[in-house]
């Protein structure tokens, strides 16, 4: 048995409760996960209220929040590859599987098994975060040099983006809210604040023939004023609003395979990027971290540890 926080139908917040539930067994293409760390991401409470219902409408009640996790393997499913009892991983859940809890499954093809030197916290926000920040930069294989205006700078991904483009040798701008200025011009981009007034008029200023391309985080009417910011009609991506699309622009391509996780940690072992982790909490307050990434300015990424 172990601790989880889930919900036994979709809702707010207040359908959330803890609740004991036993180890769930693995299926042949799972691994069974002693959850160290859980990275916390939008996704969790859009789930949780029934805007994803394409991927966890047909699941059982209950389900547990959380998509992402570090921890180590108690048992492995027959038909995975590469992972042993013991292991320290990190990787993607099964829905509704869920990583606010103890112990986790985690589907074998997207777990990747993690260097010693990398802290569990660290490796949870390596799935969500780091691969699609990485996934993002691929596709748009941009040359170094190249001007990029990244929407929401400051959160999980923006952040990750941040130093990886700097690493790529790109010219990133990006926009957040006041109190982010110095976690993003600590990555040595140029720091806009979207609360001031004409932002779209602020940022034309600092590229005036466009940028090479612009990557969103935010969505809604923020994506439709950073869209008209691209040097070329189309060299857009958002890794949230679907929206995107209407604008000639493309959703982020995600791949959540081993071999990107692996990347991932990589990058992080080797020092060209730091999660920017500004706040971590046990288990038991795992709904105060969500309901601070649910008002949308979480200060950098928020992770559960487990040994708190
Ligand atoms: N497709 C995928 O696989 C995938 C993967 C990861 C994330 N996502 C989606 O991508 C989005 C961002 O994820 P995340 O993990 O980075 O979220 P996050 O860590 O919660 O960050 C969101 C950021 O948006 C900023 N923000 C809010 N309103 C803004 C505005 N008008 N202009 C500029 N910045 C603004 C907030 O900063 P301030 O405090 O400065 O306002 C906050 O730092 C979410 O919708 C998430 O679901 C999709």
């Amino acid at each position: 048995m172990g601790k989880a926080l889930g919900y036994k139908e979709f809702g707010g917040a207040d359908v959330q409760e803890f609740f004991e539930r036993p180890d769930p067994a693995p299926g042949p293409t799972e691994v069974l996960v002693r959850v160290a760390a859980a990275g916390v991401n939008p996704l969790d409470h859009k789930l949780r209220s029934g805007h994803g219902t394409a991927l966890n409408g047909h699941l059982p009640f209950p389900q547990v929040l959380g998509m992402e996790a570090a921890g180590t393997v108690l048992s492995v499913g027959d038909e995975v590859t590469g992972l042993s009892v013991g292991d320290r991983v990190t990787g993607f859940a099964l829905t509704g599987a869920g990583t606010y809890a103890e112990t986790t499954l985690l589907l074998g093809e997207s777990t990747a098994r993690i260097p010693d030197a990398l802290p569990e916290t660290w490796a949870a926000t390596i799935p969500v975060a780091g691969t699609t920040a990485l996934d993002v930069l691929d596709q748009l294989d941009l040359p170094s040099g190249a001007s990029l205006l990244v929407n929401g700078i400051g959160g999980g991904v923006g952040s990750a983006l941040a130093q990886l483009a700097r690493d790529r040798g790109l010219v990133v701008t990006g926009t957040a809210g006041p109190a982010k200025r110095d976690l993003v011009t600590a990555t040595g981009a140029t720091f806009v604040d979207y609360t001031e007034g004409d932002l779209a008029r602020r940022l034309r200023a600092l590229a005036p023939d466009g940028f090479a391309a612009v990557v969103d985080n935010v969505g809604g009417e923020s994506l439709r004023t950073v869209a008209t910011l691209a040097a070329k009609q189309g060299a857009v991506i958002s890794v949230g609003d679907p929206a995107v699309t209407e604008l000639g622009g493309e959703m982020v391509l995600r791949r959540v395979d081993r071999a990107n996780l692996e990347r991932v940690a990589e990058l992080m072992t080797t020092g060209r990027l730091d999660p920017h982790i500004t706040r971590t909490y046990p288990l038991a307050r795992a709904d105060e971290a969500l309901a601070l990434v649910e008002s949308g300015h979480a200060p950098g990424k928020l992770v559960l540890d487990l040994s708190l």
